[in-house]
């Protein structure tokens, strides 16, 4: 499995199609719904398995010393097998070698113990998105 950014047009909307599926159609959100006014600024994360993205995530600049993860999600096919952890080793070595000295991020609930696996802290209660699903603000320092 590699772990990289998105590089083509096609892999960029299989990118966006996977975030939209496993994050935003579940509740009931169009297509267009998962991205937001930052894509062009942050660094994306695909992995690719036999040229089927298997998982993704997004790394934005939170201050000078924090990046922040979003978006991390793993096809559903793929979920248990590994993928997600790699892909937050990917976006740990990534942030080390630009310099940042933490990542933080907004877990949801049913997520809370993947982050912790992998040494994340859990820190205060964030939003509630959709009106169900709470959020946890969690930080590591690298
Ligand atoms: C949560 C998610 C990203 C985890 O990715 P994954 O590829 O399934 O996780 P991995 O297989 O890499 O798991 C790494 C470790 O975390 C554990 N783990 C994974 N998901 C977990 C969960 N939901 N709760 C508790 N532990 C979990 C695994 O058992 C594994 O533990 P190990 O060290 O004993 O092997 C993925 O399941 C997913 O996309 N879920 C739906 C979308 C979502 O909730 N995204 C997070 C938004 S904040």
């Amino acid at each position: 499995m590699e772990i990289r950014s998105p590089e083509t047009q096609k892999e960029f909307k299989d990118y966006y199609h996977l975030r939209w599926k496993i994050l935003r159609q579940p509740w009931q959100q169009p297509e267009g719904s998962e991205q937001d006014n930052e894509e062009d600024t942050s660094y994306h994360i695909i992995a690719v398995e036999n040229n089927r993205i298997a998982g993704v995530a997004r790394l934005q600049v939170f201050d000078k010393e924090q990046l922040q993860l979003r978006y991390m999600a793993v096809d559903n096919v793929f979920q248990g097998t590994g993928v997600g952890r790699k892909i937050m080793q990917h976006a740990e070595s990534h942030a080390r070698q630009q310099g940042y000295k933490a990542i933080i991020l907004n877990a949801r609930e049913n997520a809370l113990g993947f982050y912790l696996r992998l040494g994340y802290q859990q820190q205060e209660k964030t939003c509630l998105l959709f009106d169900s699903i709470q959020h946890y603000k969690m930080h590591k320092t690298l």
